[in-house]
């Protein structure tokens, strides 16, 4: 099985989670693809769905679902999403399609998020993974400077401005022992819409594909 496969199998579990004729959140990137592409393939009926990213919007349309604004939709009963790096705790690192904040804002307003993952992405401790962190474009240089005094080493990543017209700085080395103090501390940054990582609000459930079997933490 390769890691294609493995999305895949990740995304048809979560289709387990989903309600017909309800509103469904919808994250971003290649896994979550899959899950969009199993829930058109199964023929899932949808009220309607809330996106992370735009990207997500015109898949979800192209399948023929209705995307409706988070606004119009108040709570959300289900999000599910990928993520680049989960620990045990289902505490999560995201952001590497750069949809970080829309995924934020939806995860926040959902009663239950569902994450799903291929076996590669849980790891001891978060942190491997360099953690984007988004900024508004003036306050680039700033920002870097004050994610180096926290340890890290940021690297602007070039030629990609997100869905809200900002920049993403992929920070390396980060020692993320207490995931949600270091969220907090790097929230609290002027300059950053937000960061990377989901301890504050983790996931309810991860679902991690393996070759034999789906482990649920
Ligand atoms: C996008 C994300 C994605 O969920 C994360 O990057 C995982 O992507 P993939 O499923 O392609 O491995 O956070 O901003």
């Amino acid at each position: 099985m390769n890691a294609n496969d493995l999305k895949r199998q990740a995304a048809l579990a979560a289709l387990a989670y989903v309600e017909e004729d309800t509103i469904l959140g919808v994250g971003t990137g290649s896994t979550t693809n899959c899950f969009i592409d199993l829930l058109a393939e199964k023929g899932i009926r949808l009220k309607a769905c809330v996106s992370s990213s735009k990207a997500t919007e015109q898949r979800l349309r192209d399948h023929g679902y209705e995307v409706i604004d988070l606004n119009q939709a108040g709570t959300i009963p289900l999000y599910v999403d990928g993520a680049d790096e989960t620990d045990a705790k289902r505490q999560l690192i995201k952001g590497g399609g750069a949809a970080l904040t829309r995924e934020k804002i939806c995860a926040a307003a959902a009663q239950q998020f569902v994450c799903i993952v291929d076996q590669s992405k849980l790891v001891p401790q978060l942190g491997k993974f360099p953690l984007p962190v988004e900024v508004i474009p003036m306050a680039r240089s700033l920002v870097a400077r004050e994610l180096v005094k926290l340890g890290g080493d940021p690297v602007y990543r070039e030629g990609v401005t997100t869905d809200n017209g900002n920049v993403i700085l992929d920070v390396w080395h980060l020692d993320i022992t207490d995931a949600k103090a270091l969220e907090q501390k790097i929230n609290n940054l002027p300059g950053v819409v937000t960061n990377g990582l989901f301890a504050l609000r983790p996931a309810d459930r991860v679902l991690i594909a393996r070759p034999d079997r789906i482990d649920t933490l």
